[in-house]
Parts: structure tokens; C-alpha cells; sequence
């Protein structure tokens, strides 16, 4: 067992995990916060998407061990726009890939904000460029879906990212 320490939605966590856990697990299973889903478990499917330091990271792909000292929110310390966005644009049907959409649409509008470039646009010269939809696709894409909710999620995120 390694002690880490993690901040999670501005909680100081101190926890005795083993080396090989994935700081999926450790969300869902040592503090009990299951909004973080698990899909694939693969890095593949995006359901396990949380912000570590507001970057967007597969929580199934990371060890708790890497994340000592680093603050992670979840879908349980997240209350932004885009939610309400989200059921307005009926961007979600059984809901289970929404935390992981929404965690990482909030990092995708803060990299747009940012200039980061995407596959499909070159880095902003100045203020960030609208989003187009292709693009917001483009970003979103390592979200799945499997209920086909991509046009409301993309409406969703368009509508504020306006
Ligand atoms: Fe982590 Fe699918 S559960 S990417």
C-alpha cells in the first residue's frame, strides 16, 4: 500500500491504495464517488473522463499513485452551464457517457479558449475562433455515445461555447 493524497472537488484525500489501482477505482470504490463511470476500462470509450488540474484525463488509464498531490474533480464537483445545456438539447438519452461528456467538454472549452489547436484548425493567432460544429465533433470524439446523443451534445457545447 502507497499513501497518496488527492485532492478531489477541493477535498484533501488521504488514501492507502495499492500501486496497480486505477484512479478510477479509487474514486468510485475508496470514496464512494460513482458518477465517474466505467465503460471500456481501456482508455477507449471516454465514460471515465474526470479533470486533473483541468485537463481532461481517462481515469481508467491513470494510477492513483501518479495523481498524489494533484486535484481532480469529477461529475460530482462540477456545476456548469453546460449540464442544463445538455438536458435542453436532449444531449443524452440513458446518461451514462454524460459525466464523462460533460467533464470533457468543460476542458475542450477551456483548450478552445486557450488557442490549442485541433485536428481540424490551426492555433488561434489571437481570440479563439468560434467553435464550429465539425470541430466540436472533432474535440468530443473521444466521448462515445452509444444512444447516438452526438447532435444535442455538440448543440449543447455550441450553445455555450456562443
Ligand atoms: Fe476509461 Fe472507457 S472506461 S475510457
Amino acid at each position: 500500500m502507497v499513501e497518496v493524497r488527492i485532492r478531489v472537488n477541493g477535498v484533501e484525500e488521504v488514501l492507502d491504495v495499492e500501486p496497480r489501482v486505477s484512479l478510477l477505482d479509487t474514486l468510485r470504490e475508496h470514496l464512494g464517488m460513482t458518477g465517474t463511470k466505467k465503460g471500456c476500462d481501456q482508455g477507449a470509450c471516454g465514460a471515465c473522463t474526470v479533470l486533473a488540474d483541468g485537463e481532461r484525463i481517462n481515469s481508467c488509464l491513470a494510477l492513483a499513485v501518479q495523481y498524489d498531490g494533484r486535484s481532480i474533480t469529477t461529475i460530482e464537483g462540477i456545476d456548469h452551464p453546460l449540464q442544463e445545456a445538455f438536458v435542453r438539447h436532449d444531449g443524452l438519452q440513458c446518461g451514462y457517457c454524460t459525466p464523462g461528456q460533460i467533464c470533457s467538454a468543460i476542458a475542450m472549452l477551456d483548450e478552445h479558449a486557450r488557442g490549442a489547436p485541433s485536428a481540424v484548425t490551426e492555433p488561434a493567432a489571437t481570440a479563439a475562433p468560434e467553435l464550429t460544429g465539425e470541430e466540436i465533433r472533432e474535440r468530443m470524439s473521444g466521448n462515445l455515445c452509444r444512444c447516438g446523443a452526438y447532435n444535442g451534445i455538440a448543440e449543447a457545447i455550441a450553445e455555450v461555447a456562443a
